[in-house]
């Protein structure tokens, strides 16, 4: 006989918001499937990223479903948006009755969603805690300290999360490390990866460029920091624009940055047929174009960890990194926004002298089985503890 979800536990809400929630929710929504019982979940998107290029192609590539309850709350100053969440999420908990509400990731939507069912008296769950860059200049890093400091539960990546999070006054039987569900969506999804010729292709961009001996390189850029000052984007623009004469480049940009480098009128700066510029990409696009790359230039979180776990060498334009383990076990050297420092590591890469990394611990396409096995026997705990 099949186990059965026992009577009176509600279902789990997961909740996505923007972007890199996506990759990371999928693997644990099949997760909660396959799990004996089913874990029953209601899958909520805050609406926070939207377009079809944000959002859409996203579940296609990761097979989400559709998600039960659209909030649709957009764009805005992270007041608005962080209160917009909030307020229509409330009524949501009142009706559904949840178990758990489980976020991932530190994104606005995270934090929103977590202050609501906190103060429900409904517990959280947190995937990807215990992450710090210490810069509290970040808006993410805001919402990782504050989330992590009201959930319940909280799963981690790496073993460094343990100890940030102890620091910060956090009981350890509240901590489980299992590993990185972003690599669970990575390992799953690698076969599927779409050949980075016809994802130029696609967008009337010359793939023969990508074929050279020199190969390519790939950049991504969204951080406020790095984007909405035009002397810091124009200088990142600018060393991009030497390296090309290297190494052609992939930019997958961002509307934030797009958007940016209109307002600054700094789009001359990526006029040369050795830079695509193309919008932003589906995962397998992506993960394609990645795999394949010589380096990649970026200043997000999760490439971070997918060039660590695919053994290319990343340089992270960033003065911190949340996720340490990618430069001391992986494939990433931080390189803030000095442009020597940029030039240099790229060139020193593309001479074969690119950081070589192994893939850290846990890291091994398990992660969101873990979290299931450790969340349902928790809520159970939880139930029978409450009669
Ligand atoms: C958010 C996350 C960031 C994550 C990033 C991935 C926060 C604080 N930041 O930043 O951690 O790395 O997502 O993309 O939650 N826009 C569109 N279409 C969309 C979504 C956004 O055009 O579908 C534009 C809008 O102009 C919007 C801007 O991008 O104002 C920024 O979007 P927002 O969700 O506020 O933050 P991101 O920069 O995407």
């Amino acid at each position: 006989m099949t186990a059965q979800w026992p009577v009176g536990l509600g279902p789990v809400i997961c909740i996505v918001g923007a972007r890199p929630n996506f990759m990371k929710m999928a693997p644990i929504l099949r997760a909660f499937a396959a799990h004996s019982p089913a874990i029953p979940a209601l899958l909520v998107h805050t609406g926070q990223h939207y377009d079809k290029d944000m959002n859409d192609r996203l579940f296609e590539d990761l097979r989400l479903p559709q998600p039960d309850i659209n909030l649709g709350v957009g764009s805005g100053s992270h007041a608005v948006q962080t209160a917009e969440v909030m307020r229509r999420f409330e009524p949501v908990v009142d009706e559904k009755k949840p178990s758990c509400v489980l976020v991932v990731g530190d994104v606005n939507s995270t934090l929103a969603c977590t202050l609501v069912a906190v103060k429900k008296g409904v517990p959280v769950v947190h995937v990807e805690a215990g992450l710090r860059s210490y810069d509290r200049r970040m808006p993410e890093e805001i919402n990782r300290v504050l989330t992590d400091q009201i959930a319940d539960r909280l799963y981690t990546t790496e073993r460094s999360a343990a100890a940030n999070l102890a620091r910060e006054g956090i009981a350890a039987d509240r901590i489980s490390f299992v590993g990185n569900v972003m690599i669970d969506s990575l390992l799953s999804n690698r076969a599927l990866a779409r050949a980075p010729a016809a994802t130029v292709s696609a967008f009337a961009a010359d793939p023969a460029l990508l074929a050279g001996e020199a190969g390519y390189g790939v950049v991504t850029l969204h951080r406020p920091s790095n984007v909405d000052d035009a002397d810091v984007l124009a200088s990142l623009l600018g060393v991009l624009r030497e390296l090309a004469d290297s190494l052609p480049l992939v930019f997958a940009m961002h509307p934030r940055t797009r958007g940016n480098i209109e307002r600054f009128a700094l789009s001359a700066l990526l006029d040369t047929p050795r830079i695509i510029v193309l919008p932003p990409q589906g995962y397998l696009e992506m993960l394609g174009l990645m795999a394949e790359a010589r380096i990649v230039l970026t200043d997000s979180g999760g490439l971070q960890e997918e060039t660590t776990a695919l053994g290319i060498p990343c340089l992270t334009l960033r003065e911190n990194t949340e996720r340490p383990i990618t430069v001391d076990q992986g494939t990433n050297t931080m390189v803030g926004t000095d442009i020597d420092a940029i030039r240099r590591h790229a060139l020193a890469t593309l001479a074969g002298l690119g950081k070589r990394g192994r893939v850290p611990e846990l890291w091994d396409g398990h992660a969101a089985e873990r979290i299931a096995a450790d969340l349902a026997g928790w809520l159970l705990a939880r139930q029978q503890a409450a009669h």
